[in-house]
């Protein structure tokens, strides 16, 4: 079955204040452009075509404002409500009646990614999925991110979220591809000591049925924060030298459509789409 995208823009972005106190994080922008075009066009890269955009209910309408059902670029966006940032796990089980049994990719709205072969490395994880699949970067401080603890031989043993004494440098970027069993396993999940569904406890239910399997991501790709002000300002300037460079935009959701064929799909087969 075909793998349908899920986006979390929920969230309270404290560590943005006061930016983020009348406008949502996802939606401030990152140079050029809003902050959830960089995870969208990581999904249409993908190929996935149907996604849902799960936000904080009074947020809601400030997305479909900007993103529209989807249709300018020959996609179809839905939109859910995350009533409080309960965890990013809850959004698996927001997302079923969405998903309807389909496996998907979740996508951190704040997540930036960039690299030649990323697409590639994404849609290899999803073909090669059995479970879930995750794509762990290197990083000098992942103490602020989920981590890997593997063994000798590089089997992971356990995925920590936070920890104070990291077992390793490889932090979970917030891409996850996940097969069609998610929601429910998500439902069994209990909140942490921070009171949230954890994606790593959900992983970590993956781990231990032996159905987890990852692909470290490597130094060419560009795996950005956007949590402080300092890290917004280095992803902004980061776009900025590429595209000032290179001469392309970065998340252009137009380009991709096209590349894709997306418009054209849609408007002969205007009843193949909800296949795609
Ligand atoms: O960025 C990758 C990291 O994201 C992972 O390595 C961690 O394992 C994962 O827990 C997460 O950590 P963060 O501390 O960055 O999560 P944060 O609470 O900042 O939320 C990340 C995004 O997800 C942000 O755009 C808001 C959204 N979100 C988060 C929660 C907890 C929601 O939409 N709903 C939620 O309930």
């Amino acid at each position: 079955m075909r793998y349908k995208g899920i986006i979390l823009a929920g969230g309270n972005g404290t560590r943005l204040h006061p930016m983020t106190i009348a406008v949502s994080k996802q939606l401030i922008p990152v140079y050029d452009k809003p902050m959830i075009f960089y995870p969208l066009s990581v999904l249409m890269d993908a190929g996935i075509r149907q996604v849902l955009i799960i936000t904080k209910p009074e947020e809601a309408y400030l997305f479909q404002r900007l993103l529209g059902d989807g249709s300018n670029w020959g996609i179809s966006i839905e939109y859910a409500e995350q009533p409080k940032p309960a965890g990013i796990a809850q959004g698996l089980f927001i997302a079923e009646e969405f998903l309807a049994g389909a496996p998907s990719v979740l996508i951190l709205g704040d997540n930036i990614f960039y690299g030649s072969n990323f697409t590639q490395k994404v849609c290899k994880a999803m073909t090669e999925n059995i479970g879930a699949f995750i794509l762990p970067y290197k990083v000098r401080d992942p103490s602020q991110y989920g981590v890997l603890e593997l063994d000798v031989s590089g089997r992971i043993q356990n995925i920590v979220e936070k920890p104070k004494k990291p077992p390793s440098n490889l932090a979970v970027p917030g891409l996850y591809i996940l097969d069609e069993t998610a929601p429910k396993k998500a439902k069994e999940l209990v909140p942490s000591g921070r009171g949230e569904l954890e994606i790593t406890d959900l992983l970590n239910i993956y781990l231990a049925e032996k159905k987890l399997k990852y692909c470290v991501l490597d130094r060419g790709t560009a795996w950005l924060d956007t949590g402080t002000t300092e890290s917004l300002l280095e992803a902004s300037m980061f776009v900025q030298a590429i595209e000032k460079r290179q001469g392309h935009k970065i998340a252009c959701l137009e380009e991709i459509s096209l590349n894709k064929n997306f418009q054209l799909i849609s408007s002969l087969h205007p009843c193949a789409f909800a296949e795609w």
